[in-house]
């Protein structure tokens, strides 16, 4: 796996967002739900191209959860559809910038085109080292604690700090813990988001629907976040002037 740089000062490690609110973006406007989805990937491809000119080392993006699977299924074909040729179209970009494409989540019972393209992406980009773009497609965070925990127990060597090494049985293993994680779209929850890996997270909730998220609310979000003191839980010593979103104290 290449070694994704460090980030600037101030600026988070990983982010994730959680990109909500294509479907009322679409509704709002007379439009189809998939129409919403496509607006959502324009959205998507300027949020790439801003964190990765930013300096960000790891962005992941929830494109599809487990759940997603009790949609409509002609919303879920689309979707499909729209997942397949946005990696053929984005991939020479991906490669251009030095990004490598990785894909968490329970792929097995995606269409094989899909799979087939998320593999070839995944090839194709592994000696990338600027920024690791993670999307998680079929992903679910019990999912994904759960399929590491089977792991876990059959395998004897743990080391001697537990965490760290149950973490390399997630399906980010090897990236870092998310430090922000942004949710679009109004609602105020995780929705079975990277459980594990979010568990410092600063949570940023923004009322825009994602299709509507310009560089001007990232910016924001990255401002908020420098701002912040994270403590993991610690007390910060006595005059500890906290240095932008730094572990100097939860
Ligand atoms: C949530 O909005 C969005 C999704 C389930 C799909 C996200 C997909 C994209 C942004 C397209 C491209 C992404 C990649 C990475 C190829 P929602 O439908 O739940 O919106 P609602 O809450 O308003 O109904």
């Amino acid at each position: 796996m290449p070694v994704i740089p460090k980030p600037r000062d101030g600026l988070p490690a990983h982010v994730a967002i959680i990109m909500d609110g294509n479907g009322r973006w679409a509704e709002a406007r007379g439009l189809s739900r998939s129409e919403g989805h496509r607006a959502g990937l324009e959205a998507t491809r300027n949020a790439v191209r801003f964190f990765a000119e930013q300096g960000v080392g790891t962005l992941t993006l929830f494109a599809f959860s487990s759940e997603n699977w009790g949609r409509p299924r002609e919303e879920v074909e689309a979707l499909f559809d729209l997942f397949v040729s946005a990696i053929e179209a984005e991939l020479p970009e991906l490669v251009e910038r030095g990004i490598a494409l990785r894909f968490i989540g329970d792929r097995a019972t995606f269409p094989s085109d899909l799979q087939a393209r998320m593999t070839e992406a995944e090839h194709a980009t592994a000696g990338n080292d600027r920024m690791c773009l993670v999307v998680a497609l079929g992903y679910g965070g019990r999912w994904d604690i759960l399929q590491a925990a089977r792991r876990w127990v059959a395998d004897s060597d743990r080391g001697a700090d537990p965490e760290a090494a149950f973490s390399g049985y997630l399906s980010t293993a090897g990236l870092p813990d998310v430090d922000l994680l942004i949710r679009t779209g109004g609602e105020h929850r995780v929705s079975n988001f990277l459980l594990w890996q979010a568990a410092y997270a600063e949570l940023l909730f923004i009322e825009t629907f994602w299709p509507d998220v310009t560089n001007t609310e990232l910016e924001e979000g990255l401002t908020w976040y420098a701002s912040r003191q994270r403590r993991f839980g610690r007390v910060p010593a006595a005059g500890d002037a906290a240095a932008p979103g730094e572990a100097t104290g939860a």
